[in-house]
């Protein structure tokens, strides 16, 4: 429940899930060590998911802090507390943000990772290296799941998407950093938040087996889409959800240092484990953006 992004998300998220009987929430920081540990021997879990992270590249290049905190400490401290309570499955949000300034696409899991390009990237692949040595010393069973770009409804206001849309409303430009260069536009895997669900829920009855008790797989829609097929469609989205007419204003910028002409994932080694691969198509999921967005924000269409 931290102050990286409007906590009021947070909450209406939060009031949702308490619907649920069985859900139970509990305020705390993975950094505090007796709290992760005191919340397995209580509750005694059989399958741990940790998706608790400081999130989002940039912010990384100024506030590293955070990161080694919630990312590397925090994620020792599940660990730890998976030791001392042994679980059936500890599942992990790791990140394509591994993949670094990899060039061979799709990216495969077997693909060199030792290169990441942020501190966000290198705690995330530090994960995956902890999980493994976990594992083997002390047979935790482990899987890592690299997310590609996640989108949907509720989702992060720091992520390009969201904040395009909230530019819409304000009828401010947006920034497309891509050099105006629409021939050679970068191609990115967008994933649909119920797809990522689905695939932690299918991945969970999976635990690792035999000699090998880590895991990484690729979680990403393995069908890339060019940046400004990506806004385009969105636009028609939000135009749609609004029975508006305005659309994007846009700013072509330079390329990023550091971006490189396409991401995606390969699946195989997903789709082989639980028979599943997210293939949500973006005009479906970023129109059930579009409609939350203005229902939530109560936005009716642009000034
Ligand atoms: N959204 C994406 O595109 C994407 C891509 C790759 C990986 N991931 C990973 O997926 C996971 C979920 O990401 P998200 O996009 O939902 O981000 P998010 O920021 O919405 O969710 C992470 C949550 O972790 C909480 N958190 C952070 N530090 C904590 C701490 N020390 N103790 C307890 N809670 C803490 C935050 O308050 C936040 O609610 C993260 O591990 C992220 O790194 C996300």
């Amino acid at each position: 429940m931290n102050d990286y992004y409007d906590v009021e998300l947070k909450n209406t998220r939060l009031e949702l899930l308490k619907a649920y009987e069985s859900f139970k929430f509990v305020k705390g920081d993975i950094a505090d060590k007796d709290m992760v540990m005191g919340l397995l021997e209580e509750y005694k879990p059989d399958v741990v998911i940790n998706l608790a992270a400081q999130a989002g590249v940039r912010y990384s290049i100024e506030n590293p802090d955070v990161y080694i905190q919630s990312n590397i400490i925090g994620f020792y401290n599940i660990l730890e507390a998976c030791r001392s309570h042994a679980v059936r499955h500890l599942v992990y949000a790791s990140s394509s943000s591994v993949y670094g300034a990899n060039k061979k696409v799709p990216f495969e899991e077997i693909d060199c990772v030792d290169h990441p390009v942020s501190l966000y990237a290198a705690t995330k692949k530090s994960n995956e290296l902890m999980a493994d040595t976990y594992s083997h010393l002390y047979k935790i069973p482990a899987t890592g799941l690299r997310f590609f770009t996640v989108y949907g409804p509720m989702g992060r206001p720091d992520m390009a998407y969201y904040n395009f849309a909230q530019k819409y409303f304000a009828g401010e430009p947006i920034q497309i950093f891509n050099d105006g260069d629409f021939e050679h536009d970068l191609y990115r895997d967008f994933t649909y938040i119920d797809d990522i669900v689905e695939g932690i829920e299918r991945i969970i009855h999976h635990p690792p087996e035999g000699t090998a008790l880590h895991k990484v797989y690729n979680i990403g829609n393995n069908k890339p889409v060019k940046l400004m097929t990506f806004i385009d469609t969105l636009e028609k989205c939000l135009m749609k959800a609004t029975a508006g007419v305005a659309q994007f204003i846009k700013l072509y910028e330079p390329m990023k240092p550091g971006d490189v002409p396409a991401t995606y994932a390969s699946t195989d080694l997903l789709q082989e484990a639980v028979g599943f691969k997210p293939e949500t198509p973006i005009e479906e999921g970023l129109q059930r953006f579009s409609d939350w967005y203005v229902n939530y924000y109560k936005v009716k269409s642009q000034p």
